[in-house]
């Protein structure tokens, strides 16, 4: 199939964004993604309610994807699609859709792992890395080093042996009484905060792994130390000092990680992706470390770290050049890994 001109419609629904997107002539000509504003209050995303969200938006984000890249349904080629890890229900929202959308349109079904779509979101405009590079996945769920070779082939070097980084970020923002999702609010508070202010403990669990439940709970413990009204007081005074404090904890153990994995591996090209990769601090000392260490840094725009479908139709657009379509049997898996 000459993949220069097919036309790849890639769906997503795996957490609480329904979106979808169109790649075709090997470029992204639409990303639509509806952000589900029915979880504000409860702090967390709420899986019953993604489900129907998913549900009522699946249609109406489809087609407006198809309206944006000027295309219709007869043009598609193949439909990729999200089939983990996620929740399970919302999964099944975006999968069942795929699947009846491509037996009716008699095109291929392509499966894409999340995961897999965030390492290929460099992928989605140019400059694209070279392979093999080093690819750290920052998200709210997972937190892995990946050195990736062409051909869908993964090693991993290191992952959370705990919380992921996002998570670290979400829990942190809870206890401060910032809302859902707190990495973002986190990151434009720090802007304005010393980092210095406090130093938090920096784990490094052995190997190229990750830990981030102590950090969450060595700023818990900070806060307990004071009086209500002695934390009501520091909260007024300090909380962006206490947010850069607390990001640059994350960002010192990333990055340490991320540098000794180039040492040992010799790979002269590295990208960042994932929720957290959206991180100003993070994004600052990437290209810090790419300079001292002369690498390529590859991390995608803001749009394109958060979830989106753009990177499960590019993902799905070169499974279907190599072959890799699913049959329509395929089913949701929840718990799917990396490698
Ligand atoms: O990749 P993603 O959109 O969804 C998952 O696959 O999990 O990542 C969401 C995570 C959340 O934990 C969110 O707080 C975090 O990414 N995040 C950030 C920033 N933007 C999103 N963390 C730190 N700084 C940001 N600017
Ligand atoms: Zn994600």
């Amino acid at each position: 199939m000459d993949t220069n001109e097919t036309v790849v419609l890639g769906i997503e629904s795996s957490c609480d964004d329904t979106a979808a997107a169109i790649v075709a002539g090997g470029r992204l000509r639409s990303s639509v993604i509806s952000s589900q504003l029915v979880h504000a209050g409860f702090g967390g995303v709420v899986p019953e309610l993604a489900s129907r969200a998913h549900q009522r938006l699946i249609v109406p984000v489809v087609e407006q994807a198809l309206k944006e890249a000027g295309v219709t349904k007869g043009d598609l080629d193949a439909v990729a699609v999200t089939y983990g890890p996620g929740l399970a229900g919302s999964l099944l929202v975006g999968l069942s859709f795929a699947k009846a959308y491509a037996f009716a349109l008699d095109v291929p079904l392509v499966g894409v792992n999340h995961l897999e779509g965030h390492v290929y979101s460099v992928f989605i405009e140019p400059p694209v890395p070279a392979f093999p590079f080093l690819c750290l996945v920052v998200s709210g769920g997972h937190t892995q080093l990946v050195l990736v070779e062409e051909g869908f082939r993964h090693t991993t070097l290191g992952r959370t042996r705990d919380d992921a980084a996002g998570e670290a970020f979400d829990k942190v923002a809870k206890l401060l009484d910032l809302g859902y999702p707190g990495g973002p609010r986190i990151d434009a508070l720090a802007r304005e905060g010393d980092p210095s202010f406090h130093t938090f403990p920096r784990s490094r669990p052995g190997g190229l792994d990750f830990s981030f439940s102590g950090l969450k709970t060595s700023v818990l413990y900070y806060l307990n130390a004071f009086s209500e009204a002695e934390r009501t007081a520091l909260l007024e005074a300090h909380l962006p000092d206490l947010c850069a404090a607390f990001q640059q904890a994350v960002v010192d153990v990333l990055i340490d990680a991320v540098r000794r994995a180039l040492h040992e591996t010799g790979v002269r090209h590295l990208a960042i992706v994932g929720g957290v990769s959206a991180n100003t601090a993070l994004r600052a000392a990437a290209d810090d470390l790419a300079e001292a260490e002369g690498v390529t840094l590859h991390v995608p725009r803001l749009a394109h770290c958060m979830d989106n479908a753009a990177m499960i139709a590019v993902t799905g657009r070169v499974k279907l050049a190599a072959g890799q379509t699913s049959p329509l049997t395929l089913t949701a898996e929840p718990n799917l890994n990396l490698t």
